[in-house]
Formats: C-alpha cells, sequence, structure tokens
C-alpha cells in the first residue's frame, strides 16, 4: 500500500478543512480533489447540476432560490428552509439538522451561509426586475450563544415587476467557486477590487480590509496554521468533520453536502477498509505533521481578505454572509480567487488563543467588535470547479 502523499506542487485540488484521512497504521492520504468520478470537476454530474440549471426556473421564488442555494456556506451544509406557503414571500429557516455544533457552536458561520443565500436571492429578484425587502428575524433573533436551530432568519418579500435595476453581479453567481488549491505567490491584486471589496462591506454596515504586507500576512498564517492543528487534534471538532466525509460518488450524489471526496485512491482504500476517518490526529505523530504539510498550500496567495463587524449581533452576522458573497462575486468578476480559513475565528474553548490572536493581529478589540471571515486571496494554479449542491425541492416547505 502506497500512503505516501503526493508533493503539494501536484495536488490539483485541495479539499476543505479536513484533507486528509489517517489510514489504519498511522498512515495519512489527501483525501479530495484527486480523482475524476464521470464530470469535469471529478464527482458526479447529478450532484453538480444545480449550478447549470438555475436560469431555467420560470416562476420567480424559484428562480431567486435556485440562485440563492449556490452561496458558500461553511462545510457545505446548506443548512436552508425555505417556506413558501405564504404567496409572494419566501421564510427563510436555518434547518436545525445542518448545523455545527463543534466547530460553530453559536451558529456564526451557519447565519453567514444563511446571509450569502439571501444576498444571491436579492441580486436573482433584481435580475427579474424584482426590489425585495429583507427583514431580518421577524419572529426574533436567537440568544447569542445558542444554536439557531429551526430559527426565521428572514422573510424576504418582493416588490412589483420593474423595482429594481439589475445587478451586475449576477453574472457571477454560477462562476463562484471556492478555490482551494495553492495559490500564485505575492501577485499583486487589482486596486480597485481592494477598494470594491471595502465597499460591500460598508454596504452592509461592516468593515473589511486586505493584508498584503510581508510581515503581517506571515504572521496571519502563522495563526492559521496553529488553529487549524488545534481544530484537528481536537476530537469532538475533527469527528464533527470527518462525519461530513461522503467518500466517492454514490455517497456524493446521495447527500450532495458536506466534504466531498472522489479521488479513486480513496475510495479503493474506503471499500477494503484501510482508513479510518474517524480516528484523531495527535501531537507527536507523524500522521499529525503530515496532515500540516499539506497545510502549506494555503499558505500561498496575494494575501488575506478580512471581514468585521462592530459587535457581534446576530442580524450582523447574516449581514457579514451578504457582504461576504458579494465580495466573492467582485472577485470571480475580477479573475481573483478566495478561500475563507475560518479556524482562527472559531468560538469553541480550546481556540480561545488563535482567536483573541487573529483579533489582535487585525486591529479588531473582540470586546468590542468580531472578525466574522477571513478569507485568502490571489491567483489560484489551477480552476476551481462546483462544489455539490441538493436540489432545490429538498429545501422548500409548500
Ligand atoms: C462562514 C464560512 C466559513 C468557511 N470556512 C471555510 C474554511 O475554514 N475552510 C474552507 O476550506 N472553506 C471554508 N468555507 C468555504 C466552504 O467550504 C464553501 O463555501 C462550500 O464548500 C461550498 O463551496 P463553494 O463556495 O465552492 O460553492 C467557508 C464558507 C463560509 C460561508
Amino acid at each position: 500500500m502506497n500512503n505516501r502523499l503526493p508533493p503539494a506542487g501536484n495536488i490539483p485540488s485541495l479539499p476543505p478543512r479536513r484533507a486528509f484521512i489517517r489510514l489504519v497504521g498511522g498512515g495519512a492520504v489527501l483525501a479530495a480533489g484527486l480523482g475524476s468520478t464521470g464530470c469535469a470537476s471529478g464527482l458526479p454530474e447529478a450532484a453538480v447540476q444545480p449550478w447549470r440549471t438555475a436560469t431555467a426556473e420560470s416562476e420567480l421564488r424559484r428562480f431567486m432560490l435556485a440562485h440563492a442555494l449556490l452561496a458558500p456556506n461553511p462545510h457545505n451544509r446548506q443548512p436552508w428552509i425555505a417556506d413558501l406557503r405564504e404567496p409572494g414571500r419566501i421564510q427563510l429557516v436555518c434547518d436545525g439538522e445542518r448545523l455545527l455544533p463543534e466547530t460553530d457552536p453559536f451558529g456564526r458561520q451557519i447565519l453567514i451561509g444563511c446571509g450569502a443565500f439571501i444576498e444571491l436571492a436579492v441580486i436573482a429578484a433584481a435580475e427579474r426586475g424584482h426590489a425585495v425587502t429583507v427583514t431580518l428575524f421577524p419572529q426574533g433573533a436567537p440568544a447569542a450563544r445558542s444554536l439557531p436551530a429551526g430559527t426565521v432568519v428572514a422573510t424576504l418579500t418582493m416588490g412589483p415587476a420593474g423595482s429594481a435595476p439589475r445587478d451586475p453581479l449576477y453574472a457571477a453567481i454560477a462562476r463562484r467557486h471556492t478555490a482551494k488549491t495553492a495559490y500564485a505567490e505575492g501577485r499583486p491584486l487589482p486596486a480597485a477590487l481592494a477598494s470594491a471589496w471595502v465597499e460591500a462591506a460598508r454596504r452592509h454596515g461592516l468593515q473589511a480590509g486586505t493584508v498584503t504586507a510581508a510581515e503581517p500576512l506571515a504572521a496571519l498564517r502563522r495563526i492559521a496554521r496553529e488553529a487549524y492543528e488545534i481544530e484537528a487534534i481536537t476530537p469532538a471538532t475533527w469527528l464533527e468533520s470527518a462525519r461530513l466525509m461522503r467518500i466517492g460518488p454514490d455517497a456524493i450524489a446521495q447527500h450532495r453536502d458536506g466534504i466531498s471526496m472522489s479521488s479513486p485512491m480513496i475510495r479503493m482504500l474506503h471499500a477494503t477498509g484501510l482508513f479510518d476517518p474517524m480516528q484523531v490526529p495527535q501531537r507527536g505523530q507523524s500522521s499529525l505533521q503530515r496532515v500540516m504539510d499539506h497545510w502549506t498550500p494555503y499558505e500561498t496567495g496575494s494575501g488575506f481578505l478580512w471581514l468585521a463587524s462592530t459587535g457581534n449581533a446576530r442580524a450582523q452576522q447574516v449581514d457579514a454572509g451578504r457582504a461576504y458573497v458579494r465580495q466573492h462575486l467582485l472577485a470571480t468578476a475580477a479573475g481573483v480567487d478566495m478561500h475563507p480559513v475560518s479556524q482562527a475565528l472559531q468560538e469553541f474553548d480550546v481556540m480561545r488563543g488563535p482567536y483573541a490572536a487573529v483579533h489582535r493581529a487585525l486591529g479588531v478589540d473582540p470586546a468590542q467588535g468580531t472578525v466574522q471571515m477571513l478569507a485568502r486571496v490571489g491567483y489560484s494554479v489551477a480552476p476551481a470547479g462546483p462544489s455539490p449542491r441538493r436540489e432545490l425541492a429538498t429545501m422548500l416547505r409548500t
């Protein structure tokens, strides 16, 4: 059995947080993005079909939702239920079965994903000429330290035809993908993009900035690496991700969410029982070292983009998602790639050190403000493909 990791330069696409599977006996393998299982993205055709069919919906609310479900969201959980029982409105409900209680104990990241969903719905409605009134938490916001299971996140009320101009970012919705590969080192970002990112944040009441200078960039990379290691060796957080691994085309096609793993090698090892994703890496073991070696491509790129709110109200978390997806669409339109690295922003207990460090590094006092997103930005060495999405029908309450 060859359980050596391929050299980083040969990795066509690095997967999300849980890139590696520990083999029985202590080895580790890169677990995703290495193979093709039947279509250009390496994922089963059915799982990525929603990226191609959104425009085919004729009814306005379905058209909006078919675009909204393409939103970036943590661990691709897609925690969305759209209640259509009231004509002319959409109620977005947070799906309590699709939370991340270990890595996201208060549902902050989940609500960011909901915000991205709302923003894409609004942009899609504008494409058909309809303005949307967004009312956040119409039945009240969840408490700051509870999970938003079943919360009505927003009511979307559509205005008449002709009430909104088209949004130029619409064209980028189906082209936006999170690029988890190595990026070109040090290539400058377009100057206009940095100011457009700040403006996208301001539009939703947030602050944003980029970090590209060598020293602060290196400091942020150190914090991100330490945070990733903490998440990897903490059993609860590692196992939460391990349970979301979708290995092989059948599992990917069945779930159409989570962490897709499609390489033939992984499928073979899995089928023959030669690896155990449920084994947690430990400090001092070579398997953890190998996992950390493969964090290295994430330490490439032109810099980081950060997004912060004054305070950390639930509505601000949703607004962070609205701003973030606009920033990502702006990047896509400008040919720039983005990849959130969220570990240091997570609120579980043992992450306290990196959480404080990342806020300090960005000049945000955690007593006053919250860094909502941190993403590396730049130019991916390989184009990113679409990630799976569940069918619209599975999210509807009619
Ligand atoms: C709040 C939030 C946090 C995220 N954090 C991470 C992260 O830490 N690591 C990562 O690889 N991707 C992260 N992502 C990106 C998601 O993995 C990605 O959006 C999802 O898999 C869907 O893929 P897509 O964006 O290409 O459509 C995050 C996205 C959101 C909205």
